[in-house]
């Protein structure tokens, strides 16, 4: 598998590959009102506009776009809040180890720039995966009505790094 970061050419996969993961896997978890205002959030002009506060990946295998990703910088409260953001992988390569190999990039890419924490924003389903990876539920969680759990990890924690 092949990660490497978005280009312009690869906005409407980006955005057709996310509104899968919404129309066929998240929908049996989050209600319909979540997958209706996550799925209309996920545009390309809204991507465009990621793009000046996000690191933006996709991964590929045999040049088959398979899952993207996310490192993103948000600021909450005048404070920097290092994330990883938008990772969805194929829906039916899922559970084949693309998702720990894209953690594994923005983690890298964290390290080097000397972000000591990153969070994330978890879907329903992906907190298991999420932990497999060495994430911790927080303890406050503001985002609980938009059916999303942050977690996060220290970004030097080699204990958790099994799958970098
Ligand atoms: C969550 C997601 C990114 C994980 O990627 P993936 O490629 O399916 O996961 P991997 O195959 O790399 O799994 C890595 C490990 O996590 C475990 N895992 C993955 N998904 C899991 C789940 N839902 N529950 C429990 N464990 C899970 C795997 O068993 C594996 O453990 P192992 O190394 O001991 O075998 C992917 O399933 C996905 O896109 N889900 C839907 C969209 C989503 O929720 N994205 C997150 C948005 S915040």
């Amino acid at each position: 598998m092949r990660i490497r970061r978005l280009q312009a050419t690869d906005l409407d996969s980006f955005v057709e590959l996310i509104h899968r993961n919404w129309d066929e896997v998240l929908g049996n978890f989050h209600s319909a009102e979540i997958v209706a205002l996550f799925r209309k959030q996920m545009n390309v002009p809204a991507l465009r506009e990621q793009l000046l506060s996000r690191v933006l990946y996709v991964a590929e295998v045999d040049e088959t776009f398979v899952a993207t990703g996310a490192l993103a910088d948000f600021h909450v409260q005048r404070k920097r809040k290092h994330c990883i953001s938008n990772l969805f992988v194929r829906p039916d390569l899922q559970g084949r180890g693309p998702g720990a190999l894209l953690v594994a990039h923005p983690l890298a890419s964290a390290r080097r720039r000397g972000i000591a924490t990153l969070h994330v924003p978890s879907s329903r389903v992906a907190i298991s995966f999420y932990r497999r990876c060495g994430f911790v539920v927080d303890a406050k969680q503001p985002d609980a009505r938009l059916e999303m759990t942050w977690m996060r990890r220290a970004v030097s924690d080699a204990s958790a790094l099994s799958h970098e």
